[in-house]
């Protein structure tokens, strides 16, 4: 029987890397890949990754473009930016990493010609700031990928109905918030900023999750709302992860809970500068 290990307990901030270790590969790396597939980079491409968070898109840019392009990673959280270095420190691999505010970005205007946002938007509370900032280290003609988690995350339901249960409805509505922002809503932000071409492409992928009362532990505790299980100790957690175990029988797929999850992937262009 599985026994949920002490790391699912994790009771001090070690939330970059159980990041990385646990939401990477579930559900970021995942859309990375189905991002980088979808989107043409041309040859002389300067690419941004705000808001990178452990860095998995510009990683992964990298490896798929090779070392003759700048690639740039910027997040806000230090501890994110730390991991991400320390998994990139190899030379012909490397990208440049910055701590840094998206509302205040340390880059000269017109600097990159691709700014990718792998699910960040939602966590920025004034969209048209960030949005006019990220204008602004745009060259003419650049271009502005964005990802947002469409709101029918079957695995992400389960863990905030069962949060409501029993924490508060408020902590189980705030495990759902990244799911809920309604990314077409960007739409005239965009255009006012001074972007055209706006399009939407809904992208599927799996969140694949590994079965063991652990794993489900890990992903509860390397929510934005860990602080409130944390506070209400083991057995609720333990109790957390037997419902959402129960909520998640019908898929099931050998070790992993496979679940697909929708995003909208947003794009849009630089209209010429002056
Ligand atoms: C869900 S994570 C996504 C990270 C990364 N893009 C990925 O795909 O793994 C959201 C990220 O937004 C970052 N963030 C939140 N507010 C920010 C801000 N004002 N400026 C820059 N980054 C911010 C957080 O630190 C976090 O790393």
């Amino acid at each position: 029987m599985d026994v949920i290990h002490e790391s699912g307990f994790q009771l001090e901030g070690k939330a970059a890397e159980l990041y990385e270790m646990q939401k990477v590969p579930s559900m970021f790396a995942p859309l990375a890949d189905a991002t980088i597939n979808y989107i043409n980079i041309l040859e002389n491409d300067i690419i941004l990754d705000a808001a990178c968070g452990t860095g998995i898109l510009a990683r992964k840019l990298r490896r798929k473009l090779g070392s003759d392009y700048k690639i740039v990673g910027a997040d806000l959280n230090k501890n994110m930016i730390q991991v991400a270095q320390s998994l990139n420190n190899n030379v012909a691999d490397s990208c440049e990493w910055h701590v840094a505010d998206i509302y205040d970005l340390p880059f000269n205007s017109e600097t990159f010609s691709l700014v990718f946002c792998q699910q960040g938007i939602q966590y920025f509370p004034d969209k048209n700031r960030a949005l006019l900032e990220v204008y602004r280290v745009l060259k003419k003609g650049g271009r502005i990928v964005l990802t947002v988690w469409c709101k029918n995350s079957i695995f992400m339901r389960s863990v905030s109905r069962r949060l409501s249960d029993s924490i508060s409805e408020e902590v189980g509505s705030k495990a759902l918030a990244p799911f809920s922002y309604n990314g077409e809503l960007l739409e005239p932000i965009l255009s006012k900023i001074g972007f055209c071409d706006f399009s939407v492409k809904r992208l599927t992928v799996n969140r694949i999750i590994s079965s063991t009362k652990d794993s489900i532990a890990d992903e509860l505790m390397s929510l934005p709302i860990a602080e409130s299980i944390r506070d209400k100790g083991k057995k609720i957690l333990r109790s957390l992860v037997d419902g959402i175990l129960e909520d998640m029988e019908g898929y099931v797929s050998g070790k992993n809970i496979v679940t697909p999850q929708d995003t909208l992937l947003i794009q849009a262009r630089v209209r010429n500068k002056v």
